[in-house]
């Protein structure tokens, strides 16, 4: 029996126990809710690193040649969105279009020496498109685009083997297929560059080809068809037609056609092209040439019309005679493109055009030209045709 005494004991004997248990219950639960939260942390930083190496591996380095230009900036932007890093290098000859998030280097790709000052750079991948872009300058200057563009794309080259690169995706055009036999144009159809400018392209691919077999370097060549968007220069004599139409319409000039203006062209926008770029940099392999653009031919009437209606502008269309060597028509067969690397382009003219007029109505319209010029159109020096 127990005493008193003894009863008081074992009851505290109880508590004591029951505050163990509880103490137990509560280590053990915090226990479970660490652990919990331990693992949820492990899984959302799994989760959250494959879903950066989904959208490009931050850790890749890109440099850009050419990447203050037009279609280089685009680059830039996208691959900055992605996560990579991105190193400009560019002569600052005609691009201006720096980005604060980007690396910048000022050297010609034609001179192995400013070239050094990559060397201490690590670099996955690197796109190529410093260039001259003239087809009319490179008729009277054509050591010019051998210079910068031949022996420029060797010294690139050449880097890129030294240093390791998985891969060059390099700039061509659509001006190496010449005036076409057949349209639209695929990658196996004949090849007849008739201005140095294009030959210079030709022998920029040839190089890829070669660099591809003696050294095993991947090296992709994108044949762009007429690029158009946001950030062409309008006042540069090499710019293409639709920012020269653009320019026009808000200068209230009248927009001047050579030729009948039925020549037709593929305009591929800009940011579908950056995009073919990157799409090329990660799927492509080997020595590969593709097509970029459309499939959709827009002859200059066209353009301009829709132009004129887009700006409502109260100008006309001036006509002179054809340029000596203007190809007639051109067009894209984008199938390989297509199919091989999954690349469409995604912005129609109309939509691009819009796009780009916006741009240019932001940052280049300054407004009290706009507002004069709501007054008066320029009297056509030639015919006019709507
Ligand atoms: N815009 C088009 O419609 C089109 C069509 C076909 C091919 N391409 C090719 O695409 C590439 C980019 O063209 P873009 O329209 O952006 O032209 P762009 O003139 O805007 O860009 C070229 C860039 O290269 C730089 N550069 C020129 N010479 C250089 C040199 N020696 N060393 C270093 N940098 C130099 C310029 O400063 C500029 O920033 C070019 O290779 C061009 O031939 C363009």
């Amino acid at each position: 029996m127990l005493n008193i005494c003894d009863q008081s004991v074992s009851s505290r004997m109880i508590h004591v126990r029951r505050g163990l248990y509880k103490g137990l219950n509560l280590l053990t639960q915090r226990l479970v809710v660490g652990f919990v939260v331990i693992n949820l942390i492990v899984a959302a930083g799994i989760i959250g690193l494959k879903s950066r190496s989904s959208k490009g591996k931050p850790h890749e380095t890109v440099l850009i040649t050419g990447g203050l230009g037009f279609i280089g900036s685009h680059v830039v932007d996208q691959l900055l969105s992605k996560g990579y890093r991105v190193i400009i290098y560019d002569d600052q000859s005609t691009g201006n279009n720096f980005n604060v998030k980007a690396q910048n280097y000022r050297g010609d790709v034609s001179e192995v020496n400013d070239f050094e000052q990559l060397d201490n750079h690590t670099v996955d991948y690197i796109v190529h498109l410093a260039a001259a872009i003239s087809v009319s300058e490179s008729m009277q200057n054509p050591e010019k685009y051998e210079r910068i563009n031949v022996a420029g794309s060797k010294t690139v080259l050449d880097w890129a083997i030294k240093h390791r690169v998985k891969r060059v995706v390099a700039a061509s055009s659509a001006a190496v297929y010449g005036p076409p036999e057949e349209l639209p144009l695929k990658e196996l159809s004949p090849l007849s560059p008739i201005s140095p400018y294009a030959q210079s392209k030709l022998d920029m691919e040839h190089l890829c080809d070669k660099y591809q077999r003696e050294y095993a370097i991947d090296c992709i060549s994108l044949r762009f068809f007429n690029v158009y968007g946001p950030r062409q220069n309008p006042k540069s004599e090499y710019s293409g037609v639709v920012s020269k139409f653009i320019d026009s319409v808000y200068n209230r000039k009248n927009i001047t056609i050579f030729g009948d203006g039925k020549n037709t062209r593929d305009f591929i926008y800009v940011k579908d092209v950056a995009r073919a770029i990157i799409t090329a940099m990660k799927e492509g392999f080997g020595f590969k040439v593709y097509n970029v653009g459309t499939q959709v031919a827009t002859s200059m009437n066209e353009l301009a019309v829709q132009i004129i209606k887009k700006a409502e502008a109260p100008v006309g269309i001036v006509y002179y005679p054809p340029r000596e060597g203007d190809i007639r028509y051109s067009l894209a067969d984008t199938t390989k493109i297509n199919t091989e690397l999954r690349w469409k382009p995604k912005t129609s003219l109309e939509e691009g055009l819009s796009e780009t007029l916006k741009w240019y109505e932001e940052t280049t319209v300054d407004a009290s030209k706009k507002s004069k010029a709501t007054t008066g159109t320029e009297t056509p020096k030639k015919s006019t045709r709507m």
